[in-house]
């Protein structure tokens, strides 16, 4: 991909001249950090399988293993190791004590505000990371719906939640196209990590810099329209739809859900009582440079309760 010359010269040899220019214009206060973390070795968390142990329990189970970690700040099962290391090093990691999931993608399961007897539907479930997170917190669920358009990476999902002896029932389709699978019963809950530019997590994936062209944003931005409106069709009046991304591009975050939001009358964005990421006129934004966590976008939408006959 070519680079404008006149970038600076750091800046512009990591990230092609399309994504440094949309960098820029979304956050031109922030935008050099970001730069700079998206050049940085990511840390590798932890969730703690609240099922199996407390995190301090767990803690201390990775010292004993010699293994440095710290408590995440936000995410309140989170762990962050001092340095990478194998799954393999990890105690009881096959028995489902842990997973190994970014605090930022940990955040999801508070915003969904998940109680007992609720029918959840985790509409681009693969590879499981949140379905997982979503089983742990609140196991009472009358039913976990895991479904992804691709029947490869929703095997992934199955082998993670048998690895965390949790259960869910998996549905292979199109998120887009209910009508092709869903039985009109309504979902309590729908967390939609919708497919993304992945700019938010450059530091994990370098060669999307390489891969990702400025003409994919409008095709993903059409997409995650269709999955959106598609998705509000399938949620109970009363429901709490979770939208996320792993992108730091506003056409993706907060203008998607303005647009969403104009266009449905029976939907409000919910303000997101946290401490983490920055308030934008919809959702919340994590940038990479901020908590130490990968980027990513958050929205809570509420669908308005069923009005009296
Ligand atoms: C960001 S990833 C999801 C990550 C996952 N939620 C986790 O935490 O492990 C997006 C997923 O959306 C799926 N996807 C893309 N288009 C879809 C569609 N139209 N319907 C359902 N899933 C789709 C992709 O196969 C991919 O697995």
């Amino acid at each position: 991909e070519a680079l404008f010359k006149d970038l600076p010269a750091d800046a512009a040899s990591a990230h092609p001249a399309w994504l440094y220019k949309a960098i820029t214009r979304a956050w031109p206060e922030q935008a050099n950090a970001v730069f700079e973390a998206n050049n940085t070795h990511p840390p590798m968390c932890l969730r703690v399988n609240q099922q199996q142990h407390s995190r301090d329990a767990y803690l201390a189970k990775l010292s004993a293993a010699d293994i440095d970690a710290t408590t995440c700040q936000y995410a309140p099962m989170g762990l962050r190791l001092s340095s990478p290391c194998g799954v393999e090093a990890l105690p009881e990691f096959f028995a489902g004590a842990v997973s190994v999931q970014d605090e930022a993608a940990q955040l999801c399961t508070r915003l969904l505000e998940l109680q007992p007897g609720q029918r959840v539907l985790d509409a681009c479930a693969a590879p499981g990371g949140k379905s997982g997170a979503i089983l742990e917190t609140e196991p009472a669920l009358q039913e976990l719906v895991a479904l992804d358009i691709d029947e490869g990476r929703l095997e992934r999902v199955a082998d993670n939640l048998q690895r965390l002896d949790l259960r869910a029932h998996y549905q292979v389709a199109d998120a887009a196209d209910p009508q092709a699978w869903w039985d009109s019963q309504a979902f309590d809950r729908i967390l939609l990590d919708a497919p993304c530019s992945a700019t938010g997590v450059l530091r994990r994936n370098p060669d999307i810099r390489l891969h990702r062209r400025a003409s994919d944003i409008p095709e993903l931005v059409s997409l995650q329209r269709r999955i959106l409106d598609a998705m509000w069709q399938c949620l109970a009046p009363g429901g709490i739809l979770v939208y996320a991304t792993c992108s730091v591009l506003p056409e993706e975050n907060e203008q998607q859900i303005a647009d969403f939001l104009q266009r449905h009358d029976d939907a409000h964005s919910a303000a997101l009582d946290v401490a983490w990421g920055i308030d934008r006129k919809v959702g919340r934004q994590l940038l990479p440079s901020n908590e130490g966590a990968d980027g990513f976008f958050y929205a809570k939408l509420v669908k308005a309760a069923a009005t009296g006959h």
